[in-house]
């Protein structure tokens, strides 16, 4: 299935009809509180350190046999010989006939043979340069990026995340949305001389970005700025179109850089203005990490590809069709939005390489908020509600306040949550009944700095990597955001003209009313 390697898809392996048989008679009757009695090595057998993370997946409902079993899907499946064509820089994202290289932005100079190393140097360095004379240059107070997607996600997640770090002086903004409310809201607070925006965006083509950016130049120019050289860059793969624009400062990318994997490339430069050249440099350097790790690690000790195994596992034996994510640290706050952008538009896909419908459910939903907030809005479904829905607690060991006592009861809480889940409290009747059994995976970070947000990043990226692998998805294209785009532009002179015909009677109802 697709360039050239030979993948069997996993629903018609002797493996899976191996786990499916296994989950029949052992695996949907596992108790963890039991397995955890029986088997004293459990922590040790289902945990597994990687580069700046650990992560226990023994609170999940999985047992040796299937882990094993899973294994050897995972080969059945050439696994490996896929996960080596993306290194090797193959075209592996089929149906849009490209390479997926975002692992060579993090590549250490000197290190790639890849043909395209030499230009990803020379532009991070450009943009390195960039990103510290703007640290230094006092007169601009404010950074604005507008953007939507993986032109937006990534880099707001992580100047939020690396909120320690980042430099005193300067504001960040992110403006994604079409909705004017959220531009609006932002030039109130901006001076055009103090103000850098970053109009970020692959395709230089995208509705949202594109309407903000021409409105905030218009704010720019009738507010009477006037160097856009100095006041605007564009990150983008399109070049020609941020010059037609009227924008000359730019930083290019790639076309094999997915826009959901792209905050390591230009996209990637609001971060690098927080948090300064080498801060940068450590985000590469710790995805990297997680890069080595990934394609050097035998299966049975490669952390992506257990959690993306453990993903098949819950997804398709278990039926769980939802995870949640709880990032047990509030810098960490838009870790879950920009997970679920990676997670379901890479693995959201109901049809195999070869365009057949797949016979297996695919990407689950994800979602989240940070502990402990989480535990006074929706836990109460997590702990006690009809469907299990597998949880992701990510903690950290050291803090990056002073505060005394806060971290100690929040690492508290985290470990409580998880516990609670596995073990419940079945007896207590009623409806003060835990049922427990409620699996869960805890990933520890020593301290959340640049190197370990890059890895645990990293991580994500190749654990939907192998979840995908094993479906049998093209991981890396995107055609379902395609048709909602069209009808936009179909009804929007609608919401104008009034006119409705061809329109179906809801859409014809509500045009009707808005236009009332
Ligand atoms: O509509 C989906 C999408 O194409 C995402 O994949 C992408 O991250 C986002 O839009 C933004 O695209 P661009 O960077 O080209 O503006």
């Amino acid at each position: 299935m697709g360039s050239g390697i030979a993948r069997p898809r996993c629903d018609r392996t002797a493996a899976w009809a191996a786990l499916q048989e296994h989950f029949d008679h052992v695996g949907r009757k596992l108790v963890l509180r039991d397995s955890f009695q029986r088997s004293p090595g459990r922590f040790e057998e289902f945990s597994q350190e990687a580069p700046r993370v650990f992560a226990d997946l023994s609170k999940n409902l999985i047992d040796s046999q299937a882990q094993a079993l899973l294994l050897e899907l995972a080969r059945e499946c050439a696994l490996e010989s896929h996960r080596d064509a993306m290194f090797a820089g193959e075209a592996i994202n089929v149906t849009e006939q490209r390479a997926v290289k975002h692992w060579l932005l993090r590549e250490p100079v000197g290190a790639s043979t890849d043909r395209d190393a030499a230009q990803v140097h020379a532009t991070l360095d450009a943009m390195l340069a960039f990103a510290e004379q703007v640290r230094h240059d006092h007169a601009i107070t404010d950074v604005v990026n507008i953007g939507i997607g993986g032109s937006d996600l990534g880099p707001q997640m992580a100047v939020a995340a690396l909120d320690s770090f980042v430099m005193p002086g300067k504001r960040f903004h992110f403006v994604s949305n079409i909705d004017g409310h959220e531009l609006a809201a932002v030039l109130e607070l901006l001076r055009p001389e103090s103000t850098l925006f970053l109009v970020a965006s692959k395709t230089f083509t995208t509705l949202e970005t594109m309407t903000n950016a021409r409105s905030a130049r218009a704010w720019f120019e009738t507010r009477g700025g006037r160097d856009i050289a100095r006041h605007f860059a564009a990150l983008t793969t399109n070049v020609a179109a941020a010059r037609d624009f009227g924008i000359t400062t730019t930083f290019g990318f790639w076309d094999w850089v997915g826009g959901r994997y792209s905050l390591w490339s230009a996209i990637g430069l609001p971060v690098a203005i927080a948090i300064g050249a080498s801060g940068f440099r450590a985000l590469l350097a710790g995805a990297h990490e997680m890069d080595r790790h990934f394609a050097t690690q035998p299966l049975e000790r490669n952390l992506p590809v257990r959690l993306g195994l453990l993903d098949v596992w819950n997804r398709n034996f278990h039926g769980f069709a939802s995870r949640s994510l709880a990032p047990y640290h509030s810098a960490l706050r838009r870790l879950p939005a920009y997970l679920q952008q990676l997670e379901m538009e890479s693995n959201g896909k109901r049809v195999d390489m070869d365009g057949q419908p797949l016979a297996h459910a695919s990407a689950p939903v994800l979602w989240g908020e940070p502990g402990t907030n989480g535990q006074h809005a929706y836990f109460q479904m997590l702990h006690q509600g009809t469907d299990v829905i597998p949880v992701e607690f990510i903690a950290v060991r050291t803090p990056d306040h002073a505060l005394a006592g806060h971290h100690e009861l929040l690492l508290a809480n985290a470990l409580a949550q998880a516990q609670a889940m596995m073990q419940g409290k079945p007896d207590a009747g009623g409806h003060r009944d835990f049922p427990g059994n409620r699996p869960s995976t805890f990933f520890l970070l020593e301290r959340l700095d640049p190197a370990s947000l890059g890895a645990l990043i990293a991580l994500h990226e190749h654990r939907v990597f192998v979840s995908g692998s094993l479906w049998g998805v093209n991981s890396f294209d995107q055609w379902g955001v395609e048709l909602g785009k069209v009808l936009a532009l179909d009804i929007a002179p609608r919401l104008a003209s009034g006119g409705v015909s061809g329109l179906d009677g809801s859409t014809a109802g509500l045009l009707r009313r808005l236009r009332a």
